[in-house]
This record gives C-alpha cells, sequence and structure tokens, in this order.
C-alpha cells in the first residue's frame, strides 16, 4: 500500500459529485446481486426527517420488524434476496434473512470501487508509535483484500473454516478480517493485550486453520514480540494451525519463521493473484468474538453476516449521522466488539474513511494526541472509552496542549464500555465543543442497544447519566428477579423482549446449550443483559452495574474466575477472589484476596509479587492486576460460594448486607484491615 499525502477531502468532494449511476456493476459474478427497491440515499431521507421520529421509528421495528429489518436491508447489496426477513420460530434463535446471500466484505470493499468510489481514502492508519500516517483507497483496500484472500485460499483455508488474527493496530489486521470474510472463513481476532495463555484457550477453542500475526506490536515503553507469543501459545495448545502468515513491520527486525508452517507476509502477497468474493448464506457466521463471563472459559459470541451487514449500516446513519465519504474514527482496539464493529465493519460498509489509531490517548507522544487526530484528519464522528477520556482530562486539564487544534469538522463524540463519571462528561464536552452522548453496549448485542439517535433528530444533550433510549429493534425492559416490568424510575435486571435484532449473537461457538441457557435461561422469552439499571418514564435508560462475576477495566471485560485461576497458578494460594476495586482512571481495577496454603515460607510480598507476574503471564498485562493481599480467610457462603459482590461493596466503601448464609463474617472485617494498611480504602 502506497502513501498517500492528498488533499483527500477536494478529492472525496469530487467523486461525489462525479453522479455515476449507483449499480454499474461489471462484474459477471454479481449478474444475480439483488438490487435495492430505492437507491440507499433516499431511504435515508425518508427515514431521516419526514417520517421518522425516533418514537415512531422504534414502533415500527418493534410494531413490524420485517418491514422495518427488510427495508433496511435493501442498503446491503446481496447475491441473492432473502425468502423471508425473520424467521422466528424457534425461539431463543432468531434467524435474520433466511435465503438470503452476501459477502460482507463485497460490501464494505467492492462495491464502492464499482460505483466509482475507488480513489475514497478507505483507512487512515495513524500511528504515533511508528510515525507513520498511512492512507489507503478503496480500490488499495480491495487489491490488498482480494491478494491476501486468495493466499489463505491457497494455503487450503475453506469456506466455514477459521482463521485467527492475532494483530497490532495496523491496516494489515482489517485486511485479514476482511480477506477471510470474502472466501466464507470465519475470523477469531484475539486482542493483542492478552497473554499466551489466553490466547492459547482461544487457539484451541476456535480450531483456526490457519493464523495471521505480525512480529511486533508497540506499546509506548516497549515493542511487544507478538511471534513470540503467538509461538508460546500455539505450543500450549492442543490444535495445531495449519499455516501462519506473519507481517513483518518494516522498522523493526523479521520474525523468525518457522519452516512448513510460517509465511513471510509479503513474500506470499508478492506472488498473489486475487480471489472473488464468495457469496455466503445470511446466517453463516462472519467472526467468532470471545468475550469474559461468569466462568474462565472465554465464550466465543458468533455474529451472523447478513443481519450484522444490514444492522450496521443502519446505525451509521440513524445513530451516528454520518454521511457517506465522511471520516469517522472509533479510538477502542480492534480485539474488542467496538473496534470490530466501528473500526472495520460499519465505517466500511457505509463508506466512510475509518481511522485506525495505533497510540494511546495521553504519552504518545502527549495529551493532545486524540485532538491531533481529528484535526489531522477532519474526523467529522467519533467514538470512545470514558477511560481514555479520564487520562487526558488528567494529563492535560486546562487544555494547554489540545486547545490548539481546530476540530471544524467534529460534531459528535460517542462513548460507551463503562460508567461515564460527570467530571469527565463535562469536561469532555468543554474540550471537544461538541455533544458527548453515552450508549450503552455488549459484546454480544454488537451495536448499541441503547443511545441517542443523532440521526433521528434525538436531543444532543440529555441529562447526564443516562446511555440513550431503546435503539429500534431492541424492546428494552427492566424487571424483578420474577421477569415482572419494574416501575420507571427503580432498578433492576435489564432484559430484551425476543426477538433480537439483526446483528446480534446468533449462538457461542460451539455451545447452543450455554448460548441458550446462559442468556435466555432465567427470564423465558427475554435475553438477560447481566446488567442492571433504570428505565425512566421518558424513555431514556441508564445503566448501573453487571450482576455478574466480571470486571470492568478500561473497558475491557475481565472475568474474576480467570484472574483466580491465574492467582492460584502461582502456587502457594489455596483460594483466593479477584475483586473490582474503584479507580479513577480505569473506572475499576482487579485486586486479588488470597489465602495461603499452610506451612509456606515465602514473606507476603514476595508471594504478592509472584501472584502478580503470574497474573501478567496467564490473563495478560492488559489486566492491570497490580495487588494481591494475603488474608487467613475469605468470606463463603454454606455452600463455598465466595460471596465476591458484598466484599466488592464493602471495598468501595457502598452499601452492602452480608449474606445471612455466610459462615464466618469476621472474615468482612479482616479484609477491610488488609485494604486499610495497603492504603486501598
Ligand atoms: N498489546 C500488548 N500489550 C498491551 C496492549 C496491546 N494491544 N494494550 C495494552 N497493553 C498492555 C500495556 O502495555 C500495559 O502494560 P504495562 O502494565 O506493562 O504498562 C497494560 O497492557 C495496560 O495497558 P492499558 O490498558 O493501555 O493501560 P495504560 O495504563 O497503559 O493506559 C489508558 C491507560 C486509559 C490510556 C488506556 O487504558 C486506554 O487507552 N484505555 C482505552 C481503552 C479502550 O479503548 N477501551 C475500549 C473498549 S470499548
Ligand atoms: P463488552 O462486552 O466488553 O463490550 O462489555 C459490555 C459491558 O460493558 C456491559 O455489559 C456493561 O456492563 C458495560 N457497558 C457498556 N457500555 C456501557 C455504558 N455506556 N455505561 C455503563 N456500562 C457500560
Amino acid at each position: 500500500m502506497r502513501l498517500l499525502y492528498i488533499a483527500q477531502r477536494a478529492q472525496q468532494q469530487r467523486l461525489l459529485t462525479k453522479a455515476l449511476p449507483r449499480f454499474s456493476q461489471q462484474n459477471h459474478s454479481l449478474s444475480q446481486l439483488h438490487r435495492p427497491v430505492l437507491p440507499p440515499a433516499t431511504c435515508k431521507l425518508i427515514s431521516r426527517r419526514s417520517l421518522c421520529s425516533y418514537t415512531e421509528t422504534h414502533r415500527r421495528s418493534i410494531e413490524n420488524p420485517e418491514e422495518f429489518w427488510g427495508e433496511a436491508a435493501e442498503n446491503v447489496t446481496w447475491f441473492k434476496k432473502w425468502d423471508r426477513v425473520l424467521d422466528n420460530s424457534n425461539q431463543p434463535s432468531t434467524k435474520w434473512f433466511p435465503g438470503g446471500e452476501l459477502n460482507t466484505a463485497y460490501n464494505a470493499v467492492d462495491r464502492h470501487v464499482e460505483q466509482g468510489f475507488g480513489e475514497s481514502i478507505a483507512i487512515i492508519h495513524d500511528s504515533p508509535v511508528s510515525e507513520v500516517v498511512e492512507k489507503i483507497t478503496y480500490k488499495e483496500l480491495q487489491e490488498e483484500v482480494s491478494k491476501l484472500a486468495d493466499v489463505l485460499v491457497s494455503l487450503g483455508v475453506q469456506y466455514g473454516d477459521r482463521v485467527l488474527i492475532y494483530m497490532p493496530m495496523i491496516p494489515q489486521a482489517i485486511v485479514a478480517m476482511l480477506a477471510t470474510a470474502r472466501i466464507g472463513a470465519i475470523h477469531a481476532l484475539v486482542f493483542g493485550g492478552f497473554a499466551s495463555k489466553e490466547l492459547s484457550v482461544r487457539i484451541n477453542h476456535a480450531k483456526p486453520k490457519a493464523i495471521l500475526s505480525a512480529s511486533v506490536g508497540i506499546e509506548p515503553n516497549r515493542t511487544i514480540d507478538y511471534k513470540e507469543l503467538l509461538d508460546k501459545a500455539i505450543e500450549m495448545s492442543e490444535h495445531k494451525p495449519k499455516s501462519c502468515i506473519i507481517y513483518n513491520r518494516h522498522q523493526f527486525p523479521s520474525a523468525t519463521l518457522l519452516a512448513n508452517r510460517d509465511y513471510c507476509w509479503d513474500d506470499v502477497m508478492s506472488k498473489a493473484k486475487g480471489h472473488d468474493c464468495v457469496p455466503v448464506k445470511a446466517m453463516d457466521p462472519l467472526y467468532l468474538l470471545y468475550t469474559s463471563g461468569t466462568t474462565g472459559t472465554p465464550k466465543g459470541v458468533v455474529r451472523p453476516s447478513g443481519g450484522h451487514a444490514v444492522a450496521l449500516y443502519w446505525t451509521m446513519k440513524n445513530i451516528y449521522d454520518m454521511n457517506p465519504g465522511e471520516a469517522w474514527w472509533a479510538a477502542s482496539d480492534l480485539g474488542w466488539v467496538v473496534g470490530h464493529s466501528y473500526i472495520c465493519y460499519a465505517p466500511l460498509l457505509h463508506r466512510n474513511t475509518t481511522v485506525i489509531y495505533e497510540g494511546k490517548p495521553v504519552g504518545t507522544t502527549d495529551p493532545s494526541a486524540f485532538f491531533r487526530v481529528i484535526h489531522d484528519h477532519d474526523v467529522a464522528g467519533m467514538f470512545t472509552a470514558p477511560t481514555a477520556l479520564r487520562a487526558i482530562h488528567k494529563d492535560d486539564p486546562t487544555g494547554e496542549f489540545h486547545n490548539k487544534y481546530e476540530m471544524k469538522n467534529l460534531r459528535t463524540l460517542f462513548v460507551a464500555g463503562e460508567l461515564c463519571d460527570r467530571e469527565t462528561m463535562d469536561w469532555c464536552k468543554e474540550a471537544f465543543k461538541v455533544p458527548v452522548l453515552d450508549h450503552w453496549w455488549q459484546t454480544e448485542s454488537g451495536w448499541s442497544i441503547t443511545a441517542s439517535h443523532v440521526g433521528l433528530g434525538d436531543d444532543l444533550h440529555p441529562r447526564h447519566g443516562v446511555t440513550g433510549k431503546p435503539v429500534p429493534g431492541w424492546d428494552v425492559q427492566v424487571v424483578d428477579k420474577d421477569c415482572k416490568k419494574v416501575e420507571p424510575g427503580t432498578l433492576g435486571r435489564i432484559v430484551v423482549k425476543l426477538p433480537l435484532p439483526p446483528g446480534s449473537m446468533s449462538t457461542l461457538w460451539e455451545n447452543e446449550e450455554k448460548f441458550q441457557n446462559l442468556y435466555f435461561g432465567s427470564f423465558p422469552g427475554y435475553y438477560d443483559s447481566m446488567d442492571a439499571g433504570i428505565y425512566y418514564k421518558d424513555d431514556y435508560v441508564s445503566i448501573q452495574a453487571r450482576v455478574d462475576d466480571v470486571i470492568n477495566v478500561a473497558g475491557h471485560r475481565i472475568a474474576a474466575s480467570s484472574l483466580e485461576e491465574a492467582i492460584v497458578h502461582q502456587g502457594d494460594i489455596v483460594e483466593c477472589a479477584a475483586i473490582p476495586l474503584k479507580d479513577k482512571l480505569k473506572g475499576h481495577v482487579p485486586i486479588g484476596l488470597c489465602v495461603l496454603k499452610p506451612n509456606i515460607q515465602k514473606t507476603n510480598a514476595e508471594i504478592a509479587k509472584e501472584v502478580i507476574q503470574s497474573v501478567r503471564d496467564s490473563v495478560g498485562p492488559v489486566a492491570a492486576f497490580k495487588k494481591a493481599i494475603i488474608v487467613s480467610k475469605l468470606p463463603k457462603t454454606r455452600s463455598g460460594k465466595i460471596s465476591r459482590q458484598t466484599v466488592a461493596a464493602m471495598a468501595n466503601g457502598e452499601p452492602f448486607k452480608i449474606p445471612p448464609t455466610i459462615e464466618d463474617a469476621t472474615a468482612y472485617d479482616e479484609i477491610h484491615l488488609a485494604l486499610k494498611e495497603q492504603h486501598l480504602i
């Protein structure tokens, strides 16, 4: 890919006014394409201003989902039109667009090229850590994706095979996702901050035929040897991939390749010819994305292809108010669902320019980085996590660094992933000088469940503490333990009445039983979000907390049980509890309360150090696990369950009630004292 330092906006303007026919594909393989009834632009105009306020749009989506999503699906190009929009006959599984065939990579790349937008910028890689700014046009992206698809096929990857991607924030990671989608294979992308052990668990579970990785990733204080981490993970894993393709980053020494397994990305790409888009069925998985739950075993959320493309396309205008051709930036990581949906798929499906940023909000090189990126790339809409904004606020409270940047194109900043405190929210509105809108998400949903719908004319200044209103398609309700709706304004469990809308997960990879029991077992007919929250009379929703043992660290979901497994792995610990402690920067950070085996001769400090290293080696640095506290006992119920939630409430100074089944309540006093001694409370 060549560097393009061009007058991007001027060029886009020229292309937009070229008035090419919208569906002028010549490619013979696309002759059966299903064309929209209305050109997409017209659909959007109608839905946005005249017919549809938010309330009307939401009502229609719930009362008549087939009509609503059938219309939305016209914005996607199908190889074969669906037989029906919705098959709801086998709840809780919902089939969207059965009979339909499409290819997500075609919709995200090729069709834009065929419609005359090949020279528009698809991706901007802004990497302060490698001092590179690279712009890639849709045409260039198409060539790369097509070639990598060819490479994958030549290495034996077929329709339905898994391809695991373990890469830093470089455009090649997006190329890898799209190339996998192009041939109807399924990608499983693993976040770079996970250690080899977590990676090996995912390799074992997804059983990828091929793995795509890179030589190194660049963190501000060090380089991460991705290849070494990958080699270790494959060594630990029972499943062995047939081939690994390694992208060598140009400024760094090349990775050592294993004969008959590893291939150099540049070498294989230089010989590749290209591969057409393969039609896949609407319900075929586009990707697996592992996320944490109550047990230590990660859950492989399966994303169905058709509904995903339809829903994500719909959101770009109706929620985020983006117009095709504008620059969009989701400052997250491709390893998380936000990255999958809003760094890669949604902006490309909608023909926006997507920014992929390889750096931190602060320290690469200073706290004005976000403002510089918005300014340099004319970003019109942005999405990030509150924790990143807290970091900027802390380092640049008065705007000394960022005030120098004008951000004349920016219209809205969206946040999600964790609670956004008022101080951060208020500061952001001042600093970015645009509405800052909180919205609520999960890996399982794939897109927001509650949001402010800017494209539907929603209020741009909702009161603090709410995460918007239920998004069309999502019938959000707040209920008590008997699944009875609670009064508006009352805290309860957030559930979603079935059917779930297009784009939400279709199952858990190779675990349909767990999918059904975990998400639909407690409240039959509803999806259990495992979040607690409040529904207000004016339809706004606020999210309060997870009700399971998931710890949200800087917007990342970490299972308490996987931390505990790593703590015990150190060797001297007989039992432990990982609990979240409030943190000014990351929202929460985990700490470990550890009970020692008898007759351990090491000091507590030595043990704590080893425990911290064990978590780092097993789970990864991203867990930000920095404190292990030795105690003599843990509060346990008569059935032996450790009550993490009450301990966490106590540690965080929140009201809590000791469950009557706790055997020895003095354990709370000891933990309280230990936390005080360590100045943690
Ligand atoms: N590859 C390898 N290691 C990684 C990594 C990656 N992709 N991402 C993070 N890490 C490592 C870091 O190097 C760090 O290691 P260290 O303990 O040796 O310093 C550790 O994981 C924690 O990193 P991080 O979470 O980035 O914390 P930080 O203290 O370095 O920075 C913030 C704090 C707030 C700047 C940072 O957490 C941040 O940018 N958060 C935004 C998160 C986000 O976008 N979430 C979106 C979910 S929607
Ligand atoms: P993940 O699946 O990693 O995206 O994490 C999803 C979880 O993050 C949700 O279940 C919530 O607990 C939390 N979360 C996401 N968005 C918000 C938000 N806007 N406010 C509060 N918590 C949120």
